[in-house]
């Protein structure tokens, strides 16, 4: 890395912070597209958190990305926020503008969208119905991308049926909730299926659910990315349905952020697939 004294700070805010992948995502990109910058982890506690982003234009930061516990937080920390963050009620990128006033984005619904690009188009997925896993906040960011690009009816299924009920209040238009224990019986006539619960996790519990009502077309998607093959997307594979995994949601968030901070576009690979997942080298 060759960081002159120009050049452009970003980094990502967590508590923790040493398990964001963040910092290895852009500085990939900085290195590949030659650009003097660098992005580091900044470990910033939530009683910190407004200072800490009130401190950003001083130092003279191009911009950060928020990771958890922050993403709700920060937004009465910001100057204005983006109509798709308010809908989603979080963000997880901020962009120093040049007069020092800071803006907050929620780039997680658009990582989800883009992160499909490889078995469907925003279009293909118009009018059509899709099942949401969970009504967590990444539920809420995907949930809101669908809605914007007008798919038809969202099946919002949820151990904790208000919670999912609150986010059909927020967003509107024909999202309909339904008990953890039915979710099996919401899957004939989807078009895509996406966990967005812990649920598969390394750690956590498996995700149970019959796949058997779903149509052989559906696309099945999954928000995890440790393992890269859950459960899930093992048992639709198996019997044929296309599978989209969770690391292309996290690459492709980080887009706008680093096109904002560094003034390039970048590009998800499968160079970029493999460094990521190779934690451990360099
Ligand atoms: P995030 O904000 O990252 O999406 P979260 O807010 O912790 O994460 O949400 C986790 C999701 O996993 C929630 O939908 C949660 O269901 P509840 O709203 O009922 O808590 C879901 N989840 C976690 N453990 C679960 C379990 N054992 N069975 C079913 N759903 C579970």
């Amino acid at each position: 890395m060759n960081i002159s004294g120009k050049a452009k700070v970003a980094g990502v805010f967590g508590w923790p912070v040493e398990h964001s992948l963040s910092p290895r995502l852009h500085n990939y990109w900085l290195k590949e597209y030659k650009i003097d910058g660098v992005f580091i982890p900044l470990a910033v506690e939530p009683d910190n958190l407004h200072r800490a982003i009130r401190s950003l234009p001083a130092l003279g930061f191009a911009g950060v990305n928020l990771t958890v516990p922050h993403k709700e937080m920060a937004i009465s920390a910001v100057d204005r926020i983006s109509e798709n963050a308010a809908r989603v009620g979080a963000i997880n990128t901020l962009v120093i503008s040049k007069d020092g006033s800071i803006e907050g984005k929620n780039t997680d619904g658009f990582g989800f969208i883009e992160a499909l690009g490889a078995c469907a188009s925003a279009d293909d997925l118009k009018g059509e119905t899709v099942v949401v896993l969970g009504a967590g906040g990444a539920s809420r960011a995907i949930t809101a991308a669908l809605r914007e690009h007008e798919v038809g009816k969202i099946y919002l299924v949820n151990r904790t049926r208000e919670r999912a009920q609150r986010i059909a209040d927020d967003l509107g238009g024909e999202i309909i909730t339904v008990d953890w224990k039915e979710r099996a019986d919401v899957l004939s006539d989807v078009k895509l299926l996406v966990n967005t619960t812990l649920l598969g996790m390394v750690g956590q519990p498996k995700l149970e659910i019959n796949l058997d009502a779903l149509p052989a077309s559906a696309i099945v998607s999954d928000i995890i990315y440790s393992p890269l093959m859950t459960g899930l997307l093992k048992g639709a594979a198996r019997r044929g349905n296309p599978v989209v995994d969770g690391l292309g949601m996290l690459l492709h968030q980080g887009r706008p952020g680093f096109h904002s901070w560094f003034g390039q576009e970048p590009v998800v690979t499968e160079g970029l697939r493999t460094h990521i997942l190779n934690r451990g080298a360099n």
